[in-house]
Order: structure tokens, then C-alpha cells, then sequence
């Protein structure tokens, strides 16, 4: 059962960063099947943690790459992440504090978000990153 589910429209052609996005989808999905099946209050509490710590992981690399290929649009970018983190440890710190309602809401906000980010901003900084080296694929599986 998914609520998200990725499209080879969404790449940005860096393979990293395609597969950072596609195991946000994977924790989103998680989190909305716990959600469907009701499951109790720790196991959603579990999943909303991993997609808070992962969320920041992927973008603190996102971030890293934009300050080592000296990306001008950095700056825009990093607020935009920022916010995006404000919401969702909004969304958690109001599930922890016993809003059950939240879940579905923070669905709804992530899956507007994530294609929408990705379309809209992301994929500015591809032409930039690769200019300066990045690479389109992987040769292996690293992770
Ligand atoms: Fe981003």
C-alpha cells in the first residue's frame, strides 16, 4: 500500500540523489501504511522519527554538494530545507504531544511537497553539479 510512488520524471539525473529520493518515498509510504493500520502509537512515533533524521540527512548532503560546487542558488535553497524541517518537526511535536490527527495531515503536506520540490527546485542545481563533476550514475550499489 503507497501513497507516493516514484517516476523516472522525477530524476535529477545524479544517481545519488534520485536514490536518497526514492527512500524518502519508501519512509513516506511506511509511515502511511502504520497510519492505515492504525498500529499503535510508538510504531508511528518510530517512523515519524526515521523520516524527521532522514529528511535531514538527505538534505544536509544536498546542502554539502551545493557548498562544495559553490552553488549560487544555495542560500534560497537552504531556507526552503529549513522551512520544510520546521514543518515536519511541527507535525511530530504535535503527534508526540497527542494529536493523532496530524499523521494524515503531514501525508498530505509531504507528497505536495516532495514532487513538487524536487520538479521546482532541485532539478535547478543538475546542470550546476554536473558542470562541476557530479555524476549521473553510480557504479555500484553503495547502500
Ligand atoms: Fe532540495
Amino acid at each position: 500500500m503507497s501513497i507516493v510512488a516514484w517516476s523516472d520524471e522525477y530524476t535529477v539525473e545524479i544517481q545519488e540523489i534520485d536514490e536518497q529520493h526514492k527512500r524518502l518515498i519508501g519512509i513516506i509510504n511506511k509511515l502511511y501504511e502504520a497510519l492505515a493500520a492504525k498500529k499503535d502509537r510508538d510504531q508511528i512515533a518510530t517512523v515519524l522519527n526515521e523520516l524527521v533524521e532522514y529528511t535531514k540527512v538527505h538534505f544536509e548532503v544536498e546542502e554539502t554538494l551545493m557548498r562544495i560546487f559553490n552553488y549560487e542558488e544555495y542560500d534560497a535553497h537552504k531556507e526552503i530545507h529549513d522551512r520544510i524541517v520546521a514543518q515536519v518537526l511541527d507535525f511530530q511535536g504535535k503527534f508526540n504531544a497527542g494529536d493523532d490527527s496530524v499523521g494524515m495531515e503531514l501525508l498530505m503536506f509531504l507528497k505536495e511537497w516532495l514532487f513538487d520540490h524536487i520538479n521546482k527546485v532541485d532539478k535547478r542545481y543538475t546542470r550546476h553539479f554536473q558542470k562541476h563533476g557530479a555524476k549521473k550514475t553510480w557504479l555500484r550499489k553503495f547502500w
